[in-house]
Formats: C-alpha cells, sequence, structure tokens
C-alpha cells in the first residue's frame, strides 16, 4: 500500500500565541484581511485585542461576525463577494467550528467566483484558496487544520462538504486564552468528539505509524489534560487540549473517520443528535467491537488513556470502557443514550441508513439486508446486523 501523509498547515500553539497574528498574518502576505467570527466570541477580550493588534500593525482589516450554529452557505457567497469587491487579501476566523468552516468557505469561493454550492466534493474548484489564519475557540473539531469545510445551505437544509489540498488553512493559532469563556458543555462535547477523532484514526485500516504516533500522543494528552482544562482555570491543561485536538485531526485528516462517525451520522441526520453526543457515546462500543481484530492498538489504546492492560483483552477493553465512561461523567458527558433522543424502536432504520458512510458509499438498490457492509475504513468490517447490535449496547 502506498500511503500519503499530508499536513500543510502551520501551527503557532502556547500561551499568548494570539499576540503573534498580525506578524503571521504579514508572514503571508495578507494586509487587508476580512475576520470572521461570532457575536458570542466578538463580545470577547481577546477577540477584540486580536483586532486592535492587527489594526495596530497597520491592515486594513473588515470584520464579519454574524456568524451562527453552523456555517451557512448564504454567509459563505455574500461575504465572498465582499472580499471580491473590497480585495480583501486573506481570511482570518477567530472561533468554533462553524466561524472556521465559514471563513474556509469565503477562503475557497473568494477567488474561484462560483458559489460554494456548486463546488461541493473533493477538489472542485481551481484556483488555492486565499491565505487563511484559523485560531479556533473550542478544542475539538480540528478543522483549523482541515482541508475540508462543512456548510449548511438553509434553502435545502443540506450539509456541504467542500474542500481540498488547496484549502488547508495556512496557520492554526492555538491559544489557550481562546477556551477561558467556553461554557463547560460546549468544552466536554468538544473534548470527547477531539478524543473520538484520534481513537477512530487508531482504529483505521489506513492507519500508519505517522497517524499512530499522532493519534496516541493525541489521546494521552487529552486525557490527560481534559478535566482540568473543562473543570478548571489550568492554562497549561487548556493548551494540551487545544493541541492534542488539532493533532487527532492530523492523524483522522490521513486515517479517516470510523465507525463510531459512521454509526453517529444517522443519528444527527435523521434525530437531530448532536454530533458530541452521538460520537462519545458510540465510542466506547466501537472499541469493544473493534479490539479481537486489533488486539496491539487496543492494548496501545489503554496505555495512551493510562489505563493498566489486563492479562486478556477481555478485561483491557473493559478498562478502557470504565476509564472512558469515567473520563466522560467527570467533565458532564454523556456514556449512554436515552430512549426520548434515540429511539430504541428506531434502531433497524438507523443502521440501514448508515449503509453509504462518509466516504460517498452507495446506498444499495433493493432491500437491505442484515448481512449488508456498511462503508467505513475501519479495521473491522461491520455489517448492519453489527451495527444494529452496537447499537443497542448504548443504553445499558
Ligand atoms: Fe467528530
Amino acid at each position: 500500500m502506498i500511503a500519503n501523509f499530508f499536513m500543510p498547515t502551520r501551527l503557532v500553539h502556547g500561551p499568548g500565541a494570539l499576540g503573534r497574528i498580525a506578524d503571521l498574518a504579514r508572514g503571508l502576505g495578507v494586509t487587508r484581511p476580512l475576520v470572521v467570527s461570532d457575536p458570542a466570541i466578538a463580545a470577547t477580550a481577546f477577540y477584540q485585542a486580536a483586532l486592535a493588534t492587527l489594526r495596530a500593525a497597520g491592515l486594513d482589516v473588515a470584520t464579519f461576525e454574524g456568524c451562527g450554529i453552523d456555517a451557512r452557505l448564504s454567509h459563505v457567497d455574500s461575504e465572498a463577494e465582499r472580499v471580491r469587491t473590497e480585495g480583501r487579501d486573506g481570511v482570518i476566523a477567530i472561533g468554533g467550528g462553524s466561524v472556521i468552516c465559514t471563513a474556509k468557505g469565503i477562503a475557497i469561493v473568494a477567488p474561484n467566483g462560483r458559489s460554494f454550492a456548486d463546488m461541493t466534493g473533493v477538489a472542485n474548484f481551481r484556483n488555492k484558496a486565499l491565505p487563511m489564519i484559523m485560531a479556533p475557540t473550542t478544542a475539538g473539531s480540528g478543522s483549523e487544520v482541515s482541508q475540508f469545510t462543512l456548510v449548511k445551505d438553509e434553502a435545502t437544509h443540506r450539509k456541504l462538504v467542500g474542500g481540498g489540498p488547496l484549502s488547508f488553512p495556512d496557520v492554526a493559532i492555538l491559544d489557550p486564552v481562546t477556551l477561558a469563556t467556553l461554557p463547560q458543555r460546549a468544552a466536554a462535547g468538544s473534548a470527547v468528539d477531539a478524543l473520538t477523532h484520534a481513537v477512530e484514526a487508531l482504529f483505521s485500516s489506513l492507519a500508519t505509524p505517522l497517524t499512530d504516533a499522532l493519534a496516541l500522543e493525541a489521546i494521552r494528552l487529552q486525557a490527560a489534560s481534559m478535566r482540568r482544562s473543562i473543570l478548571s482555570d489550568d492554562e497549561k491543561a487548556r493548551a494540551d487540549n487545544l493541541l492534542a485536538s488539532s493533532m487527532a485531526n492530523m492523524a483522522c485528516g490521513n486515517a479517516r473517520l470510523g465507525l463510531a462517525h459512521t454509526l453517529s451520522l444517522p443519528l444527527e441526520a435523521i434525530l437531530d443528535l448532536p454530533h458530541t453526543i452521538g460520537v462519545g457515546v458510540l465510542i466506547p462500543r466501537v472499541v469493544a467491537f473493534n479490539a479481537p481484530v486489533a488486539p496491539e492498538k487496543t492494548r496501545a489504546l489503554a496505555r495512551a488513556l493510562g489505563v493498566t492492560a489486563a492479562d486478556d483483552l477481555r478485561g483491557t477493553v473493559e478498562a478502557i470502557r470504565d476509564a472512558l465512561f469515567r473520563l466522560f461523567e467527570d467533565v458532564g458527558a454523556p456514556i449512554r443514550f436515552a430512549d426520548t433522543e434515540v429511539p430504541q424502536a428506531r434502531i433497524g432504520e438507523m443502521a440501514a441508513a448508515a449503509i453509504p458512510g462518509l466516504y460517498g458509499g452507495a446506498m444499495p438498490d433493493g432491500e437491505v439486508h442484515d448481512g449488508q457492509v456498511i462503508h467505513q475504513p475501519g479495521v473491522r468490517r461491520a455489517s448492519v446486523r453489527d451495527a444494529r447490535a452496537i447499537y443497542a449496547q448504548c443504553y445499558g
């Protein structure tokens, strides 16, 4: 197998990193940036300080502070038009996943002159995206080091995915000051998602020693820092938390995401379950499913989580599950599904809807049967029957 590892984004991380934003913009040749954010972030001291730093350095700054819960197609297309009209030469995002996705969408659309809706899929645009600097204010999505962006088309209610090698952010600034005002619930969900990205990368059939190294260290760092990052004002833990989530995304950006994300997708699309709850509840059960075909990876995961691996694999899997449950419960993240959110009566329907997966698999023609394979790159093949069994384990 010829493997490919690609990660062109420069990371500038640690306390105070956001103070270097103007130098980093100038280093990219950006003098007239559009800064993208949302109303909550725009009200914070660190955001205002970043704007002041840019302006004090002589940059001609415009702002768009209107992002909402999802990145929206209308924002992306209209702000890209504004970037073209005003001759803006770069995009800076200071915000969570939806802000970063909006900014990335704008950076893609502006030099390509079409709606983002016409450029979905992988690498469906010709011109390189505008220079991008991303400063995440949640430690979770890892979108600051990803080529892809997820944008919601409000008119059709569809989520559009687009991006390619020409749309990697140029710089990611990871400064723990950005996590200081994040509500605990959001911080917990983000951290669980990031940890899940690393575990999924570890159990991917596309994993390599490179992605394993990133994934295992991301898991170790995340597990060691998550409680203090979320439950106290520990700056070092927050810095570790941010770095771990970027590392997790570098791992899964190259090794891809597995069964937890695949099985979460229909719950999110059909039942409106939040992504972080879907993947967080599924991941301990998916580890147990994968463990028999990947015992070494399972033991490596146990060590990364700080769990003493038992002599037998079953004991190791139980120790991993208990460690994840304790970690999630300590930060206030759910460890099982409620029947009101994910009705048990509908798990058969969810298992069938999971078949196409995240990476463009096809839905079979005709009847779905139990042996049908779910499209996902995990180390163990999973059928519709397996998917139903995994969902069923998520209530106990
Ligand atoms: Fe995720």
